[in-house]
């Protein structure tokens, strides 16, 4: 992490593509930085599934089932606005998007938002909070498509999708209403461990990808079954081993490799002097 700034920092997970990993990225991310005593407000975007509120739920039944204080984020759900007329609609979720930004950025070091897997006004309003975004992506051409198309013999980039170009637009607007930078991060799901080519060719695809497009490529986490065991119980890998929630594996000691590795990446600011865990 780097210099100090007394503002709260507003990290976004985004990405149009379904179930390259967002929820889970996010909800890492916001344990980690409790892990260090940061006070964390999360917002979920994608009130249609609304897995990391139900990650957050799970955790809080967890914790009160076997009596363990496990740390909680402050969480709101911002759903779509269910006004018929469009623009009524768009400024209501804008409304209700800010107020529920505003209120948690007054009291927490930072804001976790959580975008739905598609193309939406709130997704976009999202996008355009970020002071942080992280967008995963799976090691596939496919996913990688949805940043770029690339040309299939040479792997040279022909020009950015749509989502590069929503990015762009909100990193525009953001520049015009409050003169910052979003810091856009694009980061690799679901790493096999046995598919070195087309590891490697993703792999130089997206560094190529990276300048043109104009993202940071942060390291990724690794196909884990981990990632996906804990969600019932709302832990991460930082829950474990504690002598409370779970026994650890080599295998665990390599994923919190993995996300430290990311949060190292992130270089976020350190918004305020973390808040001393009771
Ligand atoms: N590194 C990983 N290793 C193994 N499984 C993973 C990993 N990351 C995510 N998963 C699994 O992949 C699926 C999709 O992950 P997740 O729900 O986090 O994606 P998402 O981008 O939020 O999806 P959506 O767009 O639908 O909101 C889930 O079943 C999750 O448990
Ligand atoms: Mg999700």
């Amino acid at each position: 992490m780097a210099v100090s700034e007394p503002k709260s920092h507003i990290v976004v997970l985004g990405n149009e593509k379904g179930g390259s990993g967002k929820s889970t990225t996010a909800m890492h991310i916001v344990a980690a930085l409790m892990a260090e005593g940061y006070r964390v407000g999360t917002v979920d975007l994608d009130s249609r599934q609304r897995t990391l509120s139900r990650y957050i739920d799970n955790r809080r039944v967890y914790a009160n089932r076997n009596d363990l204080t496990l740390p909680l984020p402050e969480h709101r759900i911002v759903a779509p606005s269910s006004a018929d007329n469009r623009t009524d609609a768009q400024a209501d979720e804008y409304e209700r998007l800010n107020a529920a930004v505003r209120e948690l950025t007054a009291v927490n070091d930072y804001v976790v938002i959580d975008c739905p897997g598609s193309d939406g006004h709130l997704a976009r309003l999202g996008h355009g909070l970020a002071d942080t975004l992280i967008t995963p992506v799976n090691d596939s051409f496919i996913d990688i498509d949805l940043l770029a198309s690339v040309d299939p013999d040479t792997f040279d980039v022909a020009g950015p999708s749509h989502y590069a170009e929503m990015v762009w637009e909100q990193r525009k607007h953001r520049l015009l209403r409050d003169g910052s930078s979003i810091d856009w991060l694009v980061m690799r799901n679901r790493l096999s461990s046995l598919d070195a080519r087309n590891k490697r060719r993703t792999g130089r695809v997206l560094e190529r990808l990276a300048g043109r497009v104009g993202f940071r490529l942060a390291p990724g986490f690794g196909e884990r079954v981990i990632y996906r065991e804990l969600f019932l119980q709302g832990l991460t890998l930082l829950d474990l081993g504690n002598g409370k929630a779970r026994s650890m594996t080599m295998s665990h000691v390599a994923a919190r490799q993995e996300l430290r590795g990311l949060m190292n990446t992130l270089t976020l600011p350190k918004v305020s002097q973390p808040a001393r865990a009771s």
